[in-house]
């Protein structure tokens, strides 16, 4: 008789206490035009949260470098030193902007990964990257033009080009690009920050959004990778330096600018875990609302082994609340 195997932990469903209490701290800043002070709140709630967890983790992808980064900078030690032995990348706001004016789009996010599993972007800042959800999964390539990836996109999908969603980030360098997807006849979904939610957008029914396509951050890359990895969709990315100096430094480290980064080179293991709690509203989630008794935030909670995806809301009593912000 087959026995039954013991299901193991979710550490995703630890982390959602984490983007939690990340996001309603930052909330607080929402429209105050204040953007550190909303990232350095939910830094410090973040890493309040997390030094609880039982783990052994190491952040790849942080804050920075130690000295301008007090906590969750990149190499720090995190949790209470047991195994599991991950790595950890965190973006305690992504979409620092969209917060401060308010705006909707702006996440809290947290990826997991067994430890040495998950690319680390040192100096690389940026990357060029398309990500598409389950459907469109093996129809994209990175290195080929907008043109040719939504023909492939449309066949894929089945849908007429017209009606293709394509996300990018409203920036400058972007302007030949919109121009290009403009012409295939497809729409363009132009947002201001938060490529994340961007990419997760993607794999999310109905979002309305089929492939995002365009230069943004590479830690942000990284951790998209780990939530399409349990969507079920994929991401390319190729590393994109903003000048000739930044290339060869970072070459000297060992990059390489020429490689296509795909979603297992970013995050080699299947074992890996995500959560994001919505700071402000967004396509897939609403975001933290105050009560006369607390908070509500509605969080996406994914793990890839195991292809779950919870989405969790929660109440969060007015009293409960204090304790992780007074903690501090
Ligand atoms: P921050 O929250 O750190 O401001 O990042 C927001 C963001 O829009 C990311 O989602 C995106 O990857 C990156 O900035 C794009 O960089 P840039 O604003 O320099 O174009």
């Amino acid at each position: 008789m087959l026995r039954p195997t013991r299901p193991d932990r979710n550490l995703a469903l630890e982390m959602v206490r984490v983007t939690e209490a990340a996001a309603v701290s930052a909330a607080r800043w929402s429209g105050r035009g204040d953007k550190n002070a909303a990232d350095g709140a939910a830094v410090d709630a973040m890493r309040f949260v997390l030094g609880a967890v039982q783990m052994d983790g190491v952040v790849v992808i942080g804050e920075g470098e130690k000295d301008e980064a007090p906590m969750l900078y990149n190499g720090e030690r995190i949790g209470d030193g047991h195994p599991p032995e991950v790595d950890i990348a965190v973006d305690p706001v992504d979409g620092t902007s969209l917060i401060a004016s308010g705006r909707n789009g702006a996440l809290a996010v947290i990826a997991l990964a067994p430890r040495g599993t998950m690319f680390n972007p040192g100096p690389c800042f940026y990357m060029m990257k398309i990500a598409v959800g389950p459907r469109g999964r093996g129809a994209v390539d990175v290195r080929e033009s907008a043109t040719d990836n939504l023909k492939e996109l449309s066949a894929r999908l089945k849908k007429p080009i017209q009606e293709l969603g394509v996300v990018v980030l409203d920036r400058p360098r972007h302007d030949d690009l919109v121009r290009e997807v403009r012409e295939t006849g497809a729409r363009v979904l132009s947002i201001s920050d938060g490529d994340v939610a961007g990419a997760i957008a993607t794999g999310w029914p109905n979002s309305g959004a089929d492939v995002l396509i365009g230069i943004g951050g590479t830690p942000e890359g990284v951790i998209a990778a780990a939530a399409l990895k349990g969507l079920g969709g994929e991401i390319q990315g190729v590393l994109h330096a903003r000048n000739p100096e930044e290339q060869s430094a970072a070459e000297a480290l060992g990059y390489d600018f020429s490689r296509v980064l795909r979603t297992d080179d970013l995050v080699a293991s299947d074992n890996c875990f995500f959560s994001a709690t919505a700071i402000t509203d967004g396509d897939f989630l609403r975001g933290v609302r105050f009560t006369e008794f607390g908070a509500t935030t509605q969080s996406l909670v994914v793990r890839s082994r195991s292809g779950t995806v919870r989405t969790i809301e929660t109440f969060h009593r007015h009293d409960k609340l204090q304790e992780f912000t007074t903690g501090l």
